[in-house]
């Protein structure tokens, strides 16, 4: 397999399985509450690891939000800086005006719709934690980043930042369970998903997120899951799916390559199977995960 792995190729080759997975019912309750927002100045929206910015392109595609300042926050300058140039290419190519005013800041524009975007290389957390108490955000996003941060820690300080009629859009939660198939022994099959979710912070983030959203403040107003269903069409992978499936291949080869009990000889000849049968299309491949739209708690006295 000479596959060159690549993290904003993976990210972007993402979106599409995202896109076929996020879950509808709370993308809808997202729509509507913030269709009610519509008619007023422009909102304000924080997303927690954007990665190269598919969240940002993707509201924009579905209409979802109004007129907003979205500020977009990732750790890595490389994903921040492919974001740049995706999003140029994404307005020029989808009847936008994009008006660059400074280095990562846009405005974009489509009749009376403004989009004020600053992508900004930073700590979330860090932002977060200094923004603390400020109550002045309207929506804040985190798509497949919340099991890579410490959850306790991180949903107080979200809280903090919220109007008290703000949003939390989490989706793409991961929640403990991967497949892959056919069978190749279902023995070490499950030692592999055992073992590879073992190597994560939080291997169970989608249901951790439930309880501590139901046990503190929060209100729930819609949750669902969002699983990674991806199998073979009758013509095959197409080549965005088809190098998802390698990188998440690859992703679990990474993970357990250094791990002393595991039989690495094995382990080689599992990963390189797997890889025959994307390249053959016949590897079917589910993630489970999680969405949900939360608010203060406004409307229960919470
Ligand atoms: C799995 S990717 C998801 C990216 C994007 N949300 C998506 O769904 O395509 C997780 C992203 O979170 C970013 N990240 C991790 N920890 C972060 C932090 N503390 N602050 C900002 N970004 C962070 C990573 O750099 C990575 O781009």
């Amino acid at each position: 397999m000479n596959y060159q792995y690549n993290y904003q190729r993976y990210l972007a080759s993402k979106k599409q399985i995202d896109d076929l997975a996020l879950n509808k019912r709370v993308l809808d309750t997202l729509s509507a509450k913030l269709d009610r927002k519509a008619s007023g100045p422009p909102i304000k929206i924080i997303e927690i690891g954007a990665g190269i910015g598919t969240m940002v392109e993707r509201l924009l595609e579905t209409n979802i939000i109004p007129s907003a300042d979205y500020t977009a926050f990732d750790i890595s300058r490389s994903n921040i800086e492919e974001a740049k140039e995706r999003i140029i290419s994404f307005a020029e190519r989808s009847n936008y005006l994009i008006e660059i005013v400074g280095p990562y800041k846009f405005i974009i524009t489509r009749g009376s719709f403004s989009l004020r975007l600053n992508l900004i290389d930073q700590d979330a957390l860090e932002f977060i934690e200094s923004a603390k108490g400020v109550q002045d955000t309207d929506l804040v996003i985190a798509q497949a980043v919340l099991d890579l941060l410490n959850l306790k820690q991180i949903l107080p300080n979200i809280f903090s930042i919220l109007k008290q009629d703000g949003l939390f859009y989490s989706s793409i939660n991961f929640d403990g369970m991967t497949y892959f198939g056919p069978a190749i022994d279902d023995k070490f099959d499950s030692i592999i998903e055992d073992q590879y979710h073992q190597t994560m912070i939080d291997s169970r983030t989608g249901r951790h997120l439930l309880s501590l959203l139901v046990d503190s403040k929060w209100e729930i107003l819609a949750a669902g899951s969002s699983d990674w269903m991806v199998y073979p069409s009758d013509s095959g992978y197409d080549e965005n799916t088809s190098y998802f499936l390698h990188y998440i291949i690859n992703t679990v080869y990474e993970a357990l390559s250094t791990k002393s009990n595991i039989n690495q000889v094995r382990l080689e000849a599992w990963i390189n199977k797997r890889h025959e049968q994307v390249e053959n299309n016949i590897l079917q491949y589910i993630a489970h995960q999680s969405d949900y739209l939360a608010t203060k708690g406004l409307a229960n006295g919470k």
